[in-house]
């Protein structure tokens, strides 16, 4: 017995090693195709189910778990070829002994995925996504994501589960926070951004990393706002408004995609075949993973959509959904599934080609620890160019939504003594914002640091005032003492980091807890109060614009936040953040958006105007239908005029463009950054239309007193859309185009899109 199996164990090892050095050596002069292939030959149905299985790490958990990560357990798994890749880890040392045990003790040595949720930023941490996008800055936001994918990547990561395409126009939404608001276009442009500053121009670049869009599809379209909910919407909707910044991110090369835990239209995402396999894979050819979002294989069950986790599998390996995250579906099921021919093989070693292809891409093949280098995340991680940049990042998300009288920029003449007050005044834990688990909560720069540090020679005073959600109002005294003793009061309000986010929906979208109690008694001294209100979201802040004279809006700023802020409020730089979703008046105006369709009764007046007239008429007894700040809007600390709006022909057919001009000038005393914005409205279409949409805009940088005049091109082409007969294409009719500093303040002009059948 003895003698026989010492040379079969032999034989063993070396078989496995022979494998896989024959593997890297021999065939790296195939194409990844052919690589593929050899590879997938040599899979029994175990390692292939393996390859879909993905699971989360030992360090954070973000939904349910299904496997405990004891290391022994995990490293069984591993050696098993039982995982694809591990999630939510990093360490450029711990994931290269991870990846060590694929490699050296699995069958066939296939290297592991190490995804993570690199959100915004990874240990240098940059503004939420809401508020990166606030910056209307493209090539910084793709920067930011760029230097998110070298931390990530020197710390072991090779697939991030970013970025978060979902349009979304319901403020109670928590994951608001993590996307790019309300409007297709921007997000995008925004999206797409993401995509490129992950992957670069090249996967198996050591500093790249995978993205993966997500949520797939209309996850943003939760009814009432409330997380993981219904949706329910026309084709006409999906196809004009969800689906285009899924578009732009596959087009700017996403790698992979996730599906989303919703039900669309009766069918939930992860085996919506309309959706997965129709549109994604057939309509858009879509080569690269499909990742299940957390269980949601599973949740198929509780939808009432699957009757048990065989049939959940079976439903969503036929959809295209290629990896499970978090269910173990695949690995338990599959198997049977497809011995008893209920799945045909093919559907199974389409998604392990696909993953295969993946690992190959990013370089995993050829050197396993690429992504695992101690000395290259020395170098990357929290590096100074890194702080820099998300320091200037945050400078450009911050929005000024008010600045009655000039209060801001504070002048070391009138602000010889300031309070800063607020729960977020000092508070480092929430300066990271949601999804920032990577960015150690000891770093971040809090808002007292950061004005102290630019308040030259001011005294200032701090009180918390109130916690973040408390009743109590206990420090409410000590608050007003301080205040009474200062020039001028800087307030630091608004919500937690964990108050947005995922599974972070509101119902009441106020300042939290008895913030606005505080506001209300720090008001009462008299005292110039600047609001700076950090949120994952668009807020009520209606009794603040009544009575305070400034107001910031601030998301979660990440780890240069107090500098940032500070900066803007001494006027070393000057606000040019604008709004990328609507601030409504009240929580029942919801969803709110600037791009709305018009009604019937369409209703533009002031709702407590009398007369019978505006009865029967679209709108609310007790609010006006508008936002309180509207989508594209933001103050600077100087003023511009916009005047003499042009359009280089008021006809435009096919094959032609029209040049839209206005004149633009720097009417105040600050050197400021402007963003202009162009909007259309298709005045009859065989939908209706929106009364807006944004099509074009430039950042531009104007000195005191200088005027530009700012040309954007209109193409038949930009104004598209999916119409009646479901077909994408422009219709002939009269447009109107505006032009201004945000969607509501806007000049217009008009031009006819002439007859023609092509494009
Ligand atoms: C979220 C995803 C995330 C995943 C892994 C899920 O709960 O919806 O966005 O990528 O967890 O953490």
């Amino acid at each position: 017995m003895k003698k026989t199996f010492i040379p079969l164990l032999l034989l063993a090892v070396l078989g496995t090693t022979m494998l896989f050095s024959s593997f890297k050596r021999g065939e790296k002069k195939d194409s990844i195709d052919q690589r593929v292939e050899k590879l997938l030959a040599k899979m029994t149905l175990e390692e292939k189910v393996g390859q879909l299985n993905f699971v989360v790490g030992d360090l954070f958990n973000t939904g349910p778990t299904v496997r405990t990560s004891e290391s022994d357990i995990f490293n069984e798994a591993i050696r098993k070829g039982e995982i694809t890749g591990i999630f939510n880890i990093h360490g450029a040392a711990y994931t290269g002994k991870l990846q060590k045990i694929a490699v050296e003790k699995s069958r066939l040595g296939i290297p592991l995925l190490i995804g993570a949720d690199v959100i915004h930023g990874f240990k240098t941490v940059f503004p939420i996504p809401l508020g990166e996008t606030a910056s209307w800055d493209l090539a910084a936001i793709e920067r930011s994501a760029s230097i998110a994918a070298k931390e990530s990547a020197a710390s072991g990561i090779s697939l991030t589960f970013a970025p978060m395409a979902d349009v979304a126009r319901d403020a109670r939404w928590g994951r608001t926070a993590e996307g790019a608001g309300e409007d297709p276009y921007l997000v995008s442009l925004v999206t797409a951004a993401r995509v490129k500053g992950f992957q670069g121009k090249d996967l198996s670049d050591p500093l790249t990393i995978a993205a993966c869009v997500k949520h797939f599809v209309a996850y943003g379209a939760a009814e009432a706002g409330r997380d993981y909910n219904t949706v329910d919407i026309s084709e006409y909707e999906l196809r004009n408004t969800y689906l285009p910044p899924f578009k732009a991110a596959l087009d700017a090369g996403s790698a992979t995609l996730m599906s989303s835990f919703n039900e669309l239209n009766g069918i939930p995402a992860t085996a919506n075949n309309k959706v997965m396999r129709q549109i994604l894979r057939d309509e858009w050819g879509f080569k690269g993973v499909v990742i299940s979002d957390w269980q949601n294989i599973l949740e198929m069950t509780a939808h009432g959509y699957a009757k048990d986790s065989a049939h959940a599998g079976e439903l969503a390996i036929k959809a295209g959904t290629d990896m499970d995250m978090m269910a173990e579906i695949y690995l338990k099921e599959l198997p049977k599934l497809v011995k008893s021919g209920k799945v045909d093989q093919k559907y199974l070693d389409d998604a392990v080609r696909r993953v295969l292809w993946l690992k190959f891409k990013l370089g995993l093949f050829d050197n396993p620890y690429l992504y695992s280098n101690p000395k290259t995340e020395k170098k990357q991680v929290r590096s100074k160019e890194n702080l820099q940049a998300a320091f200037e990042m945050a400078q450009r998300s911050i929005v000024l939504l008010k600045n009655e009288n000039n209060l801001l920029p504070l002048q070391a003449s009138t602000a010889k003594k300031i309070a800063v007050i607020g729960p977020l005044a000092d508070n480092k834990e929430d300066m990271n914002g949601t999804w920032s688990f990577f960015g150690e909560a000891q770093h971040p720069v809090t808002f007292l640091e950061g004005i102290k540090k630019y308040a030259k020679g001011a005294e200032v005073s701090y009180a918390q005032g109130c916690e973040l959600y408390s009743d109590s109002k206990a420090k409410f005294d000590e608050a007003v003492a301080t205040a009474k003793k200062a020039d001028v009061v800087i307030m630091a309000i608004g919500e937690s980091a964990v108050m947005n986010g995922e599974g972070a929906s509101r119902a009441n979208i106020t300042l939290p807890g008895n913030q606005l109690e505080l506001v209300k008694a720090i008001h009462a001294t008299g005292k110039p109060i600047i609001a700076l209100v950090s949120s994952g979201r668009a807020l009520e802040l209606t009794w603040l614009d009544e009575n305070i004279p400034a107001i910031l809006a601030t998301w979660s700023l990440g780890s240069e936040a107090g500098n940032a802020a500070a900066s803007v409020l001494f006027g070393e730089y000057v606000p040019s953040g604008k709004l990328p979703v609507s601030f409504p008046r009240a929580v029942g105006q919801l969803p709110l958006y600037y791009n709305h369709k018009q009604t019937g009764r369409a209703y533009e007046g002031d709702h407590s105007e009398p007369g019978s007239e505006r009865v029967y008429k679209s709108r609310y007894r007790d609010v006006p239908n508008t936002a309180l700040y509207p989508f594209g809007y933001g103050l600077s600390y100087t003023t511009f005029k916009y005047d003499n709006l042009k359009i280089s022909n008021d006809k435009l057919a096919a094959g032609e463009q029209l040049q839209v001009s206005i004149d633009v000038t720097n009417t105040g005393n600050y050197a400021a950054e402007e963003v202009v914005q162009l909007y259309t409205r298709d005045l009859v279409g065989s939908i209706t239309r929106p009364v807006k949409e944004l099509k074009k805009f430039q950042k531009l940088a104007f000195n005191p007193g200088e005027k530009k005049t700012v040309t954007f091109t209109l193409a038949p082409a930009d104004l598209a859309f999916w119409g009646a007969d479901l077909t994408y294409g422009w219709e002939p009719g009269d447009f109107k185009v505006f032009v201004g500093p945000n969607s509501r303040d806007v000049q217009e002009a008009s031009f006819t899109l002439l007859k023609s059948d092509s494009l």
